[in-house]
């Protein structure tokens, strides 16, 4: 089973996924713990060209083409050969992001990422887990981190709150595999609802 993570930036996608991965392996669940963009080392080489650096570095449609490569091996090297062993493959962030960071922030391009992903991709989540948050506290999170990969962050707070927005109708778009859940509370009571839902989904019968 092939469960992602999504939200804006500090929503507790990155601590929610690691607690749900040491969960399910308590459960005696075989897990890998990925994310994007990363996940492999070619992937986590593009990693430090998108997320370094001035805001306007890169056009949005260069940046389409750098995350859908890191995508696809991320996704031969990583995701692929895990979900064929069958382990369970958590990642913070796919495609969902780049249909909202560079599908929206900067024009509307989304028909052109659906494109690439159908071309170079062509695989969606079993069940993707959105992380919805205020941006205010989303942005100030993440800004307490003080680490060097601010480059989205630096887009400021109407992009996240553009971001939110969007999320929320990509989980109206896509119900069927969309759960969202509030991520303004405490990190335990989000990991119970997190653990509770993803482990309703792999119970049932077509995951085993
Ligand atoms: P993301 O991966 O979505 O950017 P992180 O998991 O890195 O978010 O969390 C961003 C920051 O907020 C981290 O410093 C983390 O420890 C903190 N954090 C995560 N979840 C919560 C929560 N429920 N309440 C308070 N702080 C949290
Ligand atoms: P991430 O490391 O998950 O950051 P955070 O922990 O702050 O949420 O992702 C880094 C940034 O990369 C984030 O601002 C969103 C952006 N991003 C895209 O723009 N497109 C993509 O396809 C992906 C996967 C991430």
């Amino acid at each position: 089973m092939f469960v992602t993570f999504e939200g804006i930036d500090g929503s507790g996608k990155s601590t929610q996924a690691r607690l749900l991965a040491d969960a399910l392996r308590a459960q005696g669940r075989d897990v890998v713990l990925t994310r994007e963009p990363g996940g492999s080392p070619g992937a986590e080489e593009i990693r430090r060209l998108v997320l370094e650096g001035d805001p306007d570095r890169w056009s949005a449609e260069t940046e389409i083409l750098l995350f859908t490569a890191a995508r696809r091996d991320h996704l031969e090297r990583t995701i692929e050969p895990a979900l064929v062993a069958g382990q369970v493959v958590v990642c913070d962030r796919f495609a969902d992001s780049t249909r909202m960071y560079q599908g929206l922030s900067r024009g509307d391009l989304r028909a052109l990422v659906d494109q690439l992903h159908r071309l170079m991709i062509a695989r969606e989540p079993d069940l993707t887990v959105l992380i919805d948050m205020d941006p205010e506290v989303g942005l100030a999170r993440a800004k307490g981190r003080h680490g060097t990969e601010e480059r989205f962050e630096d887009f400021g707070p109407a992009l996240q709150r553009q971001m939110r927005a969007g999320f929320l109708a990509l989980a109206a778009e896509f119900p069927d595999r969309f759960r969202v859940i509030d991520g303004a509370r405490p990190l335990d009571a989000v990991a119970a609802d997190v653990l509770a839902t993803v482990g309703a989904a792999l119970d049932m019968p077509a995951h085993g």
